[in-house]
């Protein structure tokens, strides 16, 4: 089964971007998940465009932004110039969600929804169609680090029928407190991509973690 694994940049050694970076190209990550907070629909702050293009000089693999910023609308012109792959915006932070979407799309991205953990999953049933990525949160946005919220796992299972039922391919992605000891439930209950920040950038060995999320032994019934 094809799944994508997307390490956090937020988690890495910004005074060592460079080695990090060139870490992340080696391995067999997928993506690299990229976390923008504006400190106003988070409580936290970490960089905007400037430094995604930077990361993006570096990175050699996809780039994969998640965007926790009130009025995310206004910011997508500037990261599609930085030529990333996808834009996911919040659910909570969208008053135009379908307009936004479109607009992702219509710049030749992957068009993606975040949805906070207190949110049930019934809340897309009209955008089931409008996007290409549904990003469940599973702790609270604003930090790295935190605990996974086993509640994600039912929403998950729910999620997937959802979009079963109008044919629709669009990926599930996972993030928050995601690591090896959650990766194959997260999996076997839908989900297709991964986001691993401490899980990845905390381990001794980052290649070989990322090579053991990407090799998760999966039953057969998958
Ligand atoms: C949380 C961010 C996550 C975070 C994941 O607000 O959206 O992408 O970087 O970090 P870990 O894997 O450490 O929970
Ligand atoms: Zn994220």
């Amino acid at each position: 089964m094809e799944y994508i694994i997307a390490p956090s940049v937020l988690a890495a050694d910004f005074g060592y971007l460079h080695r990090d970076l060139e870490m992340i190209n080696s391995s067999e990550a997928d993506w690299l998940h990229i976390d923008i907070m504006d400190g106003r629909f988070v409580p936290n702050i970490s960089f905007g465009p400037d430094i995604t293009k930077t990361i993006a000089k570096l990175c050699s693999k996809p780039l994969d932004v998640h965007l926790m910023i009130v009025e995310p609308e206004k910011y997508i012109q500037a990261f599609a110039d930085i030529g990333v792959m996808s834009i996911t915006v919040h659910f909570e932070a969208s008053a135009h969600l379908h307009r936004t979407l479109d607009l992702i799309r219509s710049l030749g991205l992957k068009a993606g929804v975040a949805l906070n953990p207190h949110n049930p999953v019934s809340l897309l049933e009209d955008i089931l169609t409008d996007a290409d990525i549904f990003l469940l949160m599973s702790v609270n946005p604003g930090f790295g680090g935190q605990k996974f919220i086993y509640r994600t796992i039912p929403k998950i299972k729910k999620l997937k029928t959802m979009l079963d039922e109008v044919n629709s391919e669009a990926m599930i992605e996972i993030d928050g407190g995601v690591g090896l000891q959650n990766a194959e439930k997260i999996l076997h209950a839908g989900a297709r991509s991964l986001v691993a920040g401490s899980s990845v950038f905390r381990s001794s060995d980052p290649v070989h973690t990322i090579k053991e999320l990407k090799n998760i032994p999966l039953h057969t019934y998958l």
